[in-house]
């Protein structure tokens, strides 16, 4: 990999005269395949595509950044051109080589034949990482951010209790009771940074491998790996995780996401409930649940947390990740009262990961009534673009199968066996950044591996939304030949 800051001028006359380019820092990076100049070519759209160089700026004269990369003179001259016959940078006598001001490219087919390869560009960002960044409730933040600095006491803005602010625990142990059937005590509540932080708390805290669902999050399975804690994949079939694989006695906790199965979609089937809590009470063991994004059911009212059936034998775990932005980084844990201590030891002396000033206004937002107000505009707007997923590939593709419930800012499309990596492909070519089932398969699975698309619906805007659904219309597969 060639890699280089870009910042100097060329040579001393030009050094005399005002440049633009000279106060440009430029991170450029010729790494991947490809001769140097396309490596070149492909890092400087990159840095246009994602505004690092704005319309308008003017670039490193060809020998300075030939100098500054390493790379023959030529190399950037011909990519320097190149870009220009794309429309991606403008070349004017004396004023240099500019990024050009409208930065689509003019000729996108050339483009496509000079790189030899597709382009990459990210159109439709489908993964089912986050909610519509658009629709974080900015104005009733800001007023709950007022409200809550103005009532604040002096020593609010001291070293943080590792606990959390008790404005926020006690607005959560009323919220959680009412919406999502916790039954809890705000003394019982750990505010962490979201579920990936509760995860770590709790690692330090467990014993013995934990049982997992065979599908899940690798990232969440790392985490625990990280701390020493083997995982143990169980089946995970249309009534959600079979309880009854728990392979052996060591096996003392079992991470579910009961409310909505984290990718496959479906919720933990009532008797499977009641199963995992006489396993944890026969057993001595622990539930830890993910309720991630259980405030999102579309067809009925959202299921109950499995914490309201036994609080001394789950660790229930939410997050604001799905619910309002997974930047705020703001989550609880509501622990079984012999656990507090322990996790609160695990977490250290004082506040280190949330801020008290998001603390104050996430309680504030809970108890004046917006946070309700909030997830029920966004139901309807999830909701909205389910259906009109579900609705598009009934009409244009009916021999794909959306598996799971309504629900959650996500759905898995059942694809034929063997054609997850083509379609992965075309949906690139497409322009669409979505991921497949595989990677969430935990590697020691038994189950027969699955071929899918998971689909997350909450991240493109509203006015976006259908062309992603076209463009994830022409990356599926086409029809089995007898379907036809
Ligand atoms: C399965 C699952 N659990 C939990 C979370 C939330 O994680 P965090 O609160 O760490 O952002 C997510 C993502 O939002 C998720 O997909």
């Amino acid at each position: 990999m060639v890699e280089a800051w870009v910042n100097s001028p060329e040579s001393p006359r030009e050094r005399s005269r005002p440049d633009p380019a000279a106060g440009t820092d430029l991170h450029l990076e010729l790494s991947g395949e490809g001769s140097l100049r396309s490596r070149l070519m492909d890092a400087l759209r990159e840095a246009i595509r994602s505004g690092r160089l704005a319309p308008g700026t003017r670039l490193p004269p060809y020998r300075s950044l030939a100098r500054d990369l390493g790379v023959a003179r030529n190399t950037v001259a011909d990519a320097y051109a190149e870009l220009v016959e794309e429309g991606w940078l403008t070349a004017r006598q004396g004023s240099g080589t500019q990024v050009a001001r409208r930065t689509t490219p003019l000729r996108p087919d050339h483009a496509r034949r000079s790189q030899g390869m597709p382009r990459r560009r990210i159109e439709h960002d489908l993964m089912p990482s986050s909610p519509d960044a658009a629709a974080f409730p900015r104005a009733a933040w800001l007023t709950s951010a007022r409200r809550a600095l103005a009532a604040a006491p002096n020593d609010a803005f001291g070293v943080g209790d590792p606990r959390g602010r008790a404005e926020l625990r006690g607005a959560l142990a009323e919220y959680l009771a009412r919406a999502r059937g916790v039954r809890t005590e705000p003394d019982r509540i750990v505010i962490c940074s979201g579920f990936a932080h509760g995860l770590r708390l709790l690692g330090g805290v467990l014993e013995g491998p934990v049982a997992v669902e065979s599908y899940g999050l690798d990232f969440h399975r790392g985490i625990l790996d990280g701390m020493g804690l083997r995982t143990v994949p169980l089946t995970v079939d249309p009534h959600g995780a079979r309880i009854d694989e728990v392979p052996d006695a060591r096996v003392k906790t079992v991470l579910l996401t009961p409310a909505h199965q984290f990718p496959t979609g479906g919720p933990l089937h009532p008797e499977r409930r009641t199963a995992v809590i006489d396993w944890v009470r026969s057993s001595g063991g622990l539930l830890v649940e993910d309720d991630y994004d259980g405030e999102f059911r579309y067809d009925r009212q959202p299921v109950g947390a499995v914490q309201g059936l036994d609080p001394d034998r789950v660790v229930y775990i939410g997050s604001t990740s799905k619910s309002l932005s997974p930047a705020l980084r703001l989550g609880w844990m509501v622990l079984p009262g012999r656990l507090v201590d322990d996790v609160l030891a695990a977490k250290g002396p004082r506040e280190m990961w949330s801020g008290v000033v998001d603390q104050l206004t996430l309680a504030d937002f809970i108890a004046r009534g917006a946070y309700d107000q909030h997830l029920r505009r966004m139901r309807q707007r999830y909701r909205r673009r389910r259906d009109l997923l579900v609705d598009t590939l009934a009409e244009r593709a009916p021999h794909i199968r959306v598996s799971g419930i309504a629900a959650g800012l996500h759905a898995v499309l059942e694809l034929p066996e063997g054609t997850e990596d083509a379609a992965l492909r075309a949906a690139r070519r497409q322009g669409l950044a979505l991921d497949g089932l595989r990677p969430y398969r935990h590697p020691d699975s038994t189950m027969p591996p699955r071929d899918g698309l998971v689909i997350g619906y909450g991240t493109p805007p509203e006015h976006a939304f259908a062309a992603a659904m076209d463009a994830l219309c022409l990356a599926l597969p086409d029809p089995p030949q007898d379907d036809r």
